[in-house]
């Protein structure tokens, strides 16, 4: 179904990345802002993209709008490479949703299970998904935010273990493998996180599958740069791009408040305009840390 729409997988964007030793974008949308101030950085800098779109995400606006959303910025930048993507699918019945609309790539999050259990549960996504040319992520570990309050030895027996992951891989099928290293989803991270590399050198030692970042808002530029060396090849952006829309949001509002006796600005689109350029400039940065920029 993707195919015709023009739409990459995201093993296609990883392996050409993993070979090159860069790292592919995918950043959340859930509206036509959203996607538009992401789709316009990757043009400017003539990056590969992955359009995310989360579980969540397919609720909020429905799947079949997402669908359209992706479909149109193909459309309008066919010069970009990109892949519509499900962010932490919960089940198999929302991948497959994905799937029959024209994503290119589901992730399937049975991460909070047994291991036997995840396999399960990635395996039976990976059979439809193979039919269809899908690709699938699954995802081995576990990620804490801040809010969940664990403790030292809890965050490290979370990590994804590399002797595992070659077990996770061979008997699900996956194509690609979002692990934890000390990364973390959502706003609350300490100023430098600390992200376990030499755990990151150890999976990539023991799998060629595509390794994903997840959770790499907040993530310093040098460590981020460090983890596409060594061999992520998909990071995964949403809370600054949210942070920056939100910020401009209320820039626009505290100078502009409602008046009751004054004409006020309430055109949508200009109260939009600056909170959607604002995501082009987070995405357009972290394109050059991740080095994808001029790879189309
Ligand atoms: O990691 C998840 C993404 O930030 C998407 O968040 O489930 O609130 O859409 P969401
Ligand atoms: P952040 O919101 O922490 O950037 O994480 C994004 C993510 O992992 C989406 O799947
Ligand atoms: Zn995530």
């Amino acid at each position: 179904m993707f195919k015709k729409y023009g739409f990459k997988t995201t093993k296609e964007l990883e392996v050409k990345a993993t070979k090159e030793n860069y790292a592919v974008g995918a950043f959340n949308f859930n509206n036509l802002e959203q996607i538009l101030g992401i789709i316009k950085a990757a043009a400017e800098l003539n990056s590969p993209v992955i359009l995310a779109a989360s579980h969540g995400a397919t609720k909020y606006a429905g799947t079949i709008f997402l669908v359209h959303l992706a479909i149109a910025a193909k459309k309008k930048f066919p010069n970009v490479e990109m892949a519509l993507h499900l962010d932490h699918g919960l089940d198999f019945s929302k991948c497959k949703e994905c799937i029959d609309l024209g994503f290119s790539s589901v992730m399937i999050d049975a991460s909070k299970y047994p291991l036997e259990e995840n396999i399960k549960k990635c395996k039976e996504v990976v059979e439809y998904a193979h039919k269809f040319g899908v690709s699938v992520e699954g995802e081995l570990g576990r990620l804490y935010g801040v809010e969940d309050e664990v403790n030292v030895s809890e965050a490290e027996s979370a990590m994804t273990d590399p002797k595992e992951a070659e077990i996770f891989i061979e008997k699900s099928g996956i194509d690609s493998l979002a692990i934890s290293i000390g990364n973390s989803h959502g706003l609350y991270k300490t100023d430098n996180p600390f992200i376990d590399f030499e755990r990151l050198k150890e999976i990539k030692d023991c799998v060629s599958t595509p390794l994903v970042l997840h959770g790499a808002s907040g993530i310093p530029e040098d460590s981020i740069r460090k983890a596409c060396k060594i061999g992520i090849s998909k990071v995964n952006i949403d809370t600054e791009c949210r942070l920056a829309f939100r910020r401009e949001i209320d820039k626009f509002i505290h100078s502009n408040p409602f008046d009751d006796h004054k004409p006020i600005t309430y055109d949508p689109r200009k109260i939009l305009t600056p909170a959607l350029e604002s995501i082009t400039e987070v995405i357009k940065m972290k394109i050059k840390w991740f080095g994808s920029g001029n790879k189309l």
